[in-house]
C-alpha cells in the first residue's frame, strides 16, 4: 500500500554516468543514461498507468498496462522495461494505447473483487486508481471476482493480512521480498488464474521464512497484503517524518496518522540510511507507546519498600531535588550523579549530562554506551583520532569484500543487513569473524567465502594472525601507511605483528580457527581493493574490547582501506542514539566532541556558556558508582532511560549496590527493573511524543518529530529542566531546537548543525562546520582527524575467564531481531509472537552428553550466580560454547555475567562466561519471583498529593 505523500517514478533511479535527452508527448527531458522511459515521463510530468511496476524494484514488465509508442519502432513497448535513449521521441496517450490499457485493466478486473467501499486500501489502491483514471467501472470480460479463488485470508502475521483474493498476482511483493529484503520468502505459484503468492513452503506467514519487514506490505498495488492496523483505525489522514527509535540505523519513517492514532509507520523513501525500507521493529513494533504499562502520573516512596504513591510533577520533582541537595549537603557534591539515556534526544541527552556537571556540580555522569561501545570510543580515537565510524552505510555498495566481526546484522541491524546482502548478490565478497553461524553466513543466494568461528575472547589473537599475514606476506599498503601514518609507529607494530608466536600456525590453538582459514580470510581481505569491516558488541564487550578495536583500525589503515567510499571501519551500533548521547558529553571524563574536562580551555568555554564553575576531574564510571554505593559514598542517582539492573552484567551486585542508595530517581515508559529500586518516579516519553534528533551509527543526524503530545504531560527534556530549576540552577528553553543551538555553540563538530538545516537536507552526517557545511559522509578523507594515524601494539592477553572442570562451557550473550535491548519496548507489542522468551542456544554434542532435550529446562551456572531458561538445540554453536540473549527480566541472563571488564573503558565482558549446564526440571525460584510480579509491579497508589 503506497505511502499518503509518495509519488511514484515507476522505475529506481539509474546510477549510471552521463545523461540523455528524449522527448515525452513533445516535451523534451535530460534524464541519466539508463533511465527507463516510465521513470524520464514521470519526471517530465506525464502519467503512464502502472500495475507491476514501482520505483523501489527493478522493472519486471509483467502487466503490460504501461505500454507507449516510441517513433521509429514498432508495437507498443512498455515503458518500465526500455531504457530511454537520445533523440527518443515518446508518446504516452492515444487512443490506440487507450484501447490497449483498458483491455488489460478490465482483465485484472474480471478477477478481482468490485467491492472498493468496502476494501481497506479504498483510495490507496493502485488498480482502483488506473481503473478510474481510464473510466472503467466493471469488466467486460466477467463479473468482478467471478474467477476468484475463494481462499481465506492468511491472518498468521499480526501486523498484516494477506488476502489472496485482492491479488493480482503483479509480483511486487516477491520482488521486494527478494531485492529489497534479501529473504527470498515468497513465490509466484501455479498459471495464469490459478497463479498465486505463496510464503516458503505454502506455509503461513508468520511459520514461514518471512521476517515481517513489511516490505511485502509496503509494494503491495492492492489491499492484497494491508497492515492490520491500517484495516482497523481506517485511512490516515496526515504524516509526521520522523526517526525510528530502536537500533542504531537510524530509520527515518512517515509516521502516518488520523484522529485514532498512529495508523502505520511508512518507511520513508528519501530517509539516507533505510532508502523506503524497514524492519518489523520499527515498522510494525511501535504499540508498546500506548500500552497500558506505561506510568502517566509521577511517583514517589520513602523506602524501596513501600507503596508507590501519584503526586504531582512538582512534588515529585521537589523531592528529588531536595533529596540530592540534603545527600551533597552530608557527603559532598560526589555523592551523587547520572546516567543519561541512549534511547533518548541528544538534546535531553546533553541537559542531563549538563545538569550533572552544572545543578549537581560534579562529573558523575555515564551513558549506557558504557556497556556497549565504550572501547570503540577509546579505540577508534586513539588510533584514527575521531570516536565514530568512519563512513556512510551507503559506502557498503562500493565495497568489494564485506568483513562482519562480532556482530549479527539481520538481527541486530537489520535495515543494513538487507544492504550488505544487497551488495554480497552483486558480487561482494563476505568474511565473517564470529564463534557463532550467523544467518549471513548461508543464506538465500550468500555464501561467505570465509567464516572464522573462533572461540569467545580470543578476537586479539585473530586480528593480530590476519595482520601477520598482510604483512609477513607483502600485501601490505606500505605507500598509504607510510603517507597518512605514524611512521614509527608503523614499524613497530609490522614488527611486532610479523613475530612468529603471532601467526595464523602459532594462534590456532587459542583462537580454533585452522590457520589456512585465516591466510585466506587475509589475503581476501587485503585484496580488496576496496574492503570494508563493520564490527559490534561482539569486538567491545570483551576484557580486550578497546585492543580488538584498536586491532581492527591498525589492518585497514595497513591496507590502505580507509578514507574513501567502499572501505573503512565501521562499529554498528546498538541502540537508536549511542552515538549520539556519547557525542553529547556522556562519559564522566568528557564534555560534548570529546573534549577532556581537564583541559582548561575547553572547560572555560562551558563554565562561560553555563556560569558555573565546573570539576576538572573525570567523575565516577558506571560500574565506578555502583562500588561507591557499596561503601557509602555515592548515594544520589538520576537514571534517564536506562534498565541497568536487567542489563548490566552480575545483576547481584548491581542490585546490591541499588539497595544501598539513599535516593534513586528513575526516568522511564515503564517500571522497569530498575525502577523496583526507586524512590522517585519520573513519567518518561516515547520518542513519538517529543522533538529532537538522535544520531546513528554513521553519524547522522536526523529530526525525531512529535507526533501526539506527551502522554503524562511532559517531554524527558522538560523533565530535566524542570529538575534543573528545582536543584536552583537556571534552565530555559522553550523547545528542542534551542537546546541544538547551545550543543552547536559548544560543539566543534556540531557547528553548523540547526534544524532548519535538517528540515531542508533531511538528515546530516557530523563534522558540520565551516570545513564541512553539509556533514560529512566519509571521514580521514586526505588526512586522518588526528594528523597522522597511530599505530597501537595489540599484545593478546587471555581474559582471566577460563574454562574449568567445573565451569567447562563458553557462554556468550546476544540479541534477536523480534526483540530489543532489555525488551521493554518489544515485549510490549505482538513481537512476542515469534519470540517469548530467551533460550539458551546449546550444541547437540553438548546437549546430548548432559541428557538436555530441545525446549526442556536447564540450570545455567558460573561463579557469580546462577539462572535457568529453556535450551534450544542449535549447531549455530560450535561444542564447548553457549549463547543466550537477554530480552527477559525472568531469564535472568545477567545473574551469570561476570564483574570482568574492558582493561580501558570498563565495558563488561558480556561475551565470555564460563559456565555449567545442566539439565533441571523446573524454573527457579528467580524466573517465577519475576514472572508472578508480571502485571503486577505496580503497587496500588495513594491519591495525588
Ligand atoms: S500480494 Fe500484492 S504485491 Fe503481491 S502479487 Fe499480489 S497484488 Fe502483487
Ligand atoms: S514481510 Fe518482508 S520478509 Fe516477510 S514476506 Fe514480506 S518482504 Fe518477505
Ligand atoms: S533497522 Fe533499526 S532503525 Fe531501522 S526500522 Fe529496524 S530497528 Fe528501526
Ligand atoms: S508497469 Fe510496465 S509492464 Fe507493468
Amino acid at each position: 500500500m503506497y505511502s499518503i505523500d509518495h509519488r511514484d517514478l515507476g522505475t529506481p533511479a539509474s546510477p549510471a554516468p552521463g545523461q540523455v535527452t528524449l522527448e515525452i508527448d513533445g516535451n523534451p527531458v535530460t534524464v541519466p543514461a539508463g533511465t527507463s522511459v516510465m521513470r524520464a515521463a514521470a519526471l517530465a510530468g506525464a502519467r503512464i498507468p502502472k500495475l507491476c511496476a514501482t520505483d523501489t524494484l527493478n522493472a519486471f514488465g509483467s502487466c503490460r498496462l504501461c505500454l507507449v509508442e516510441i517513433e521509429g519502432r514498432r508495437g507498443y513497448p512498455a515503458s518500465c522495461t526500455t531504457e530511454a535513449a537520445a533523440g527518443m521521441q515518446v508518446r504516452t496517450d492515444s487512443p490506440q494505447l487507450e484501447k490497449l490499457r483498458r483491455g488489460v485493466v478490465e482483465l485484472y478486473l474480471s478477477d478481482h473483487p468490485l467491492d472498493c467501499a468496502a476494501c481497506p486500501a479504498d483510495g490507496h489502491c493502485e488498480l482502483q486508481s488506473v481503473a478510474a483514471g481510464l473510466g472503467i467501472r466493471e469488466s467486460r470480460y466477467a463479473a468482478g471476482g467471478a474467477t476468484q479463488r475463494g481462499s481465506s485470508p492468511d491472518t498468521s502475521n499480526p501486523y498484516f493480512v494477506f488476502d489472496p483474493d485482492l491479488c493480482i498476482v503483479c509480483s511486487r511483493c516477491v520482488r521486494a521480498c527478494n531485492e529489497v529484503q534479501g529473504t527470498h520468502a515468497l513465490t509466484i505459484e501455479g498459471r495464469g488464474f490459478g497463479s498465486q503468492v505463496a510464503a516458503s513452503q505454502h506455509e503461513s506467514f508468520l511459520e514461514s521464512e518471512c521476517v515481517s519487514c513489511g516490505a511485502c506490505v509496503e509494494s503491495c498495488p492492492t489491499a492484497a497484503l494491508t497492515e492490520t492496523s491500517r484495516a482497523a483505525m481506517g485511512a490516515p489522514a496526515r504524516a509526521v517524518t520522523t526517526t525510528c527509535a530502536y537500533c542504531g540505523v537510524g530509520c527515518s519513517f512517515k509516521a502516518e496518522i488520523n484522529d485514532a492514532g498512529v495508523v502505520r509507520m511508512a518507511p520513508n523513501r528519501d530517509g539516507a540510511a533505510n532508502h523506503g525500507h524497514a524492519c518489523v521493529k520499527g515498522r510494525f513494533a511501535y504499540g508498546y507507546a500506548t500500552h497500558p504499562d506505561r506510568v502517566l502520573k509521577p511517583m514517589i516512596r520513602e523506602r524501596i519498600t513501600d507503596p508507590w504513591r501519584e503526586v504531582s510533577w512538582d512534588a515529585a520533582i521537589g523531592r528529588a531535588a531536595s533529596e540530592f541537595r540534603r545527600i551533597q549537603a552530608a557527603c559532598g557534591p560526589d555523592s551523587v550523579g547520572g546516567i543519561t539515556s541512549s534511547r533518548c534526544t541528544n538534546e535531553e541527552t546533553f541537559l542531563v549530562q549538563k545538569l550533572v556537571r552544572a545543578a549537581l556540580g560534579t562529573n558523575n555522569v555515564d551513558t549506557c554506551a558504557r556497556v556497549c561501545h565504550s572501547p570503540t570510543g577509546y579505540g577508534l580515537k586513539s588510533t584514527l583520532g575521531e570516536s565514530a565510524g568512519t563512513q556512510a552505510f551507503d559506502s557498503v555498495m562500493k565495497a568489494d569484500v564485506i568483513v562482519v566481526i562480532g556482530a549479527n546484522p539481520t538481527d541486530g541491524h537489520p535495515v543494513f543487513a538487507s544492504q550488505i546482502k544487497r551488495r554480497l548478490r552483486q558480487g561482494a565478497r563476505l568474511i565473517v569473524i564470529d564463534p557463532r553461524v550467523i544467518d549471513l553466513v548461508h543464506c538465500a543466494h550468500i555464501d561467505a567465502a570465509a567464516h572464522l568461528q573462533l572461540l569467545p575472547g580470543t578476537n586479539v589473537a585473530l586480528i593480530n594472525a590476519l595482520a601477520h599475514v598482510v604483512v609477513t606476506e607483502g600485501l601490505a599498503d606500505d605507500a598509504f601507511a607510510e603517507a597518512r601514518c605514524d611512521i614509527e609507529s608503523y614499524r613497530r607494530w609490522k614488527s611486532f605483528v610479523a613475530e612468529t608466536r603471532n601467526s595464523p600456525e602459532a594462534t590456532e590453538a587459542i583462537t580454533g580457527v585452522p590457520a589456512r582459514l585465516v591466510r585466506k580470510a587475509a589475503r581476501i581481505y587485503a585484496a580488496g581493493p576496496n574492503s570494508a569491516i563493520y564490527y559490534g558488541l561482539g569486538v567491545t564487550e570483551h576484557s580486550q574490547g578497546t585492543t580488538m578495536v584498536m586491532g581492527i583500525a591498525n589492518l585497514a589503515m595497513a591496507t590502505g582501506n580507509l578514507g574513501r567510499e567502499g572501505v573503512g571501519v565501521s562499529p554498528l551500533r546498538g541502540q537508536n542514539n549511542v552515538q549520539g548521547s556519547c557525542d553529547m558529553g556522556s562519559f564522566p571524563h568528557e564534555f560534548s566532541g570529546y573534549r577532556h574536562v581537564s583541559d582548561d580551555a575547553v572547560r572555560g568555554l562551558f563554565e562561560d556558556a553555563w556560569k558555573v564553575p565546573l570539576a576538572n576531574e573525570p567523575g565516577l564510571r558506571i560500574p565506578n558508582m555502583f562500588e561507591a554505593a557499596l561503601d557509602g559514598s555515592f548515594r544520589g542517582l538520576y537514571v534517564q532511560g536506562e534498565d541497568f539492573v536487567q542489563s548490566d552484567p552480575d545483576t547481584r551486585h548491581v542490585v546490591a549496590a541499588m539497595t544501598a542508595m539513599e535516593c534513586v530517581v528513575v526516568q522511564d515508559l515503564f517500571l522497569n527493573e530498575t525502577a523496583r529500586y526507586a524512590h522517585v518516579f519520573l513519567p518518561g516519553s516515547s520518542f513519538l511524543e517529543k522533538d529532537g534528533t538522535f544520531t546513528n551509527a554513521e553519524r547522522r543526524i536526523s529530526r525525531v518529530r512529535k507526533v501526539m503530545e506527551p502522554l503524562a504531560g511532559l517531554a524527558d527534556w522538560e523533565i530535566t529542566v524542570r529538575l534543573a530549576q528545582a536543584l536552583g540552577y537556571p534552565m530555559h528553553y522553550s523547545h528542542p531546537s534551542e537546546i541544538m543551538q547551545e550543543i552547536a555553540r559548544l560543539t566543534p563538530t556540531f557547528h553548523g548543525v540547526d534544524y532548519e538545516k535538517l528540515d531542508r537536507l533531511g538528515s546530516i552526517q557530523w563534522p558540520c562546520n565551516d570545513a564541512a557545511p553539509e556533514g560529512t559522509p566519509t571521514m580521514h578523507i586526505g588526512t586522518f582527524v588526528r594528523g597522522k594515524g597511530r599505530f597501537c601494539l595489540t599484545e593478546y592477553v587471555a581474559t582471566s575467564e577460563r574454562v574449568t572442570s567445573r565451569y567447562p562451557l563458553i557462554l556468550t550473550t546476544g540479541r534477536v531481531l523480534f526483540q530489543y535491548n532489555v525488551g521493554a519496548q518489544t515485549r510490549r507489542t505482538a513481537n512476542l509472537a515469534w519470540h517469548h522468551e530467551d533460550r539458551l542456544d546449546i550444541h547437540p554434542d553438548d546437549a546430548e552428553s548432559r541428557g538436555i532435550e530441545d525446549g526442556g529446562w536447564v540450570g545455567i551456572s558460573s561463579r557469580t550466580g546462577d539462572t535457568v531458561m529453556r535450551a534450544a538445540v542449535s549447531r549455530r554453536m560450535a561444542p564447548g560454547v553457549v549463547y543466550t540473549t537477554f530480552h527477559f527480566p525472568e531469564s535472568g541472563a545477567n545473574l551469570v555475567t561476570t564483574e570482568n571488564s574492558d582493561w580501558a573503558t570498563n565495558c563488561p565482558e558480556y561475551k565470555v562466561t564460563a559456565v555449567q549446564v545442566v539439565k533441571v526440571g523446573q524454573p527457579d525460584a528467580w524466573r517465577a519471583r519475576v514472572a508472578s510480579e508480571r502485571g503486577a509491579r505496580r503497587t496500588p497508589a495513594a491519591p495525588s498529593a
